[in-house]
């Protein structure tokens, strides 16, 4: 990669599938289906372009490939299936040929998927392959099993991929965020991954990170997660608040990623780095345990999932950082790559344990949240 230039996107180009809603209208239209939240959000990332080189939802040959070795059949590198599965009924009633209009959830226009192939979705074959696992308790699986046992595939042509985007200001598409990299002399990027508010860990990670690049992109995810999670505004008022006061304006940049989250621990780091990839990102930040859920994966296995590549598969260079904490010896944050362990030197709190403090409206010590970060989250459960 030269200095002067960002990373190329995945595949090489941005796919744009978006078109202006006249070209979207109703007529000539098989049927109607209506898209389920997780195919929604996948829906808004191949139109804009951050799942480059997909410019619809997979076809079977591509969905066994991508299950059984981690590539699309051509070999680009990929982890996930990204479906459109309906009920076995409404497969039976759509020719393969037929254009289906996409609709959401309140019966709005989204756009309109042309269908190329129909094939039976392997749901116990998607789940072992890429959440390791087929127990409901996992929130992956648990969509999963939900969906239809018929996937659709084809190109999209989409009109408004979202009719509620909650944060338009912060939702640029690739080729925006491109575009605003450049504006601001930024070549080489580190995109970071959250579902949650930034803690002193997340802050350590994210500002060693910037050391070595010219720009931060906080890029929390805002799309489908699961109940439970800290809804998004609540998070996007910590992040800006975080930023305002803690990091350096020139070199950092907030945005959203409007993404479901899959909590596939490894396979969905391997994604998460690839979207961040098309968005313009060189560098991507994997910590420990990312996309995790439960005890579903081992504490690295989302770092060391990428040596399963040939260099040259993805362009983005992922940074790995070990478990951090503030360390009382040290009087900082530390890993265990930086400061040896010390039984009951770090400060660790369980999320369980911060979430009932926050409920009792007290804030965690300093060493583990930034006040005003708490002061948001104890207001948010008040209300
Ligand atoms: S995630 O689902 O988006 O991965 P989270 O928002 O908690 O969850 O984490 C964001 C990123 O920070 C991930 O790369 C995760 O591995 C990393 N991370 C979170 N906490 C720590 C920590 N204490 N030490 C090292 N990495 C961490």
């Amino acid at each position: 990669m030269s200095k002067r230039s960002l990373v190329a996107p995945h595949g090489g180009e941005l796919v744009n599938r978006c078109v202006s809603a006249a070209a979207g209208g109703r007529d000539g239209l098989a049927c109607t289906i209506q898209l389920t939240e997780r195919q929604r959000c996948d829906l808004e990332m191949i139109a804009i372009g951050a799942m480059s080189p997909l410019t619809g939802f997979m076809g079977q040959a591509d969905y066994n490939s991508v299950c059984e070795r981690m590539r699309l059949e051509d070999g680009t590198a990929w982890p996930i299936p990204i479906t459109c599965a309906v009920d076995s009924d409404t497969a039976g009633k759509i020719e393969v040929g037929a254009k289906v209009g996409l609709h959401d959830d309140k019966d709005r226009v989204l756009g309109v998927l042309t269908v190329t192939e129909k094939y039976a979705h392997d749901k116990t074959k998607q789940a072992e392959a890429v959440f390791k696992t087929t127990e409901d308790a996992h929130p992956g699986v648990k969509v999963l099993k939900s969906e239809g046992d018929v996937c659709l595939a084809g190109p999209i042509d989409v009109t408004t991929a979202n009719h509620e985007s909650q944060f338009p200001e912060f939702n640029l598409s690739p080729a925006k965020m491109r575009a605003e990299f450049t504006k601001r002399g930024w070549t080489t990027v580190v995109g970071f991954q959250t579902r949650n508010p930034i803690h002193r860990a997340h802050e350590y990670l994210t500002k060693c990170a910037q050391e070595i690049c010219d720009g931060l992109l906080i890029h929390p995810l805002v799309g489908q997660t699961q109940p439970g999670d800290i809804p998004p505004d609540v998070r996007m008022a910590c992040y800006m608040t975080i930023i305002e006061k803690y990091y350096h304006p020139d070199h950092t940049m907030l945005a959203v990623l409007p993404a479901a989250m899959r909590y596939a621990g490894p396979r969905e780091a391997i994604l998460h780095a690839i979207l961040r990839q098309n968005y313009g990102c060189s560098h991507f930040i994997v910590g420990r345990d990312h996309a995790g859920v439960g005890k579903y994966y081992g504490t690295y296995d989302a770092q060391e999932i990428f040596e399963e590549f040939e260099p040259g598969d993805l362009a983005i260079t992922t940074l790995n950082f070990e478990h951090a904490a503030w360390s009382k010896q040290a009087g900082g944050m530390v890993s265990g790559k930086t400061f040896p362990k010390i039984d009951g030197d770090q400060i660790f709190l369980s999320g369980t344990k911060v979430r009932e403090m926050l409920g009792r409206g007290e804030r965690p010590p300093i060493e583990f949240t930034r006040p005003e970060v708490a002061d948001i989250l104890i207001n948010s459960m008040k209300s």
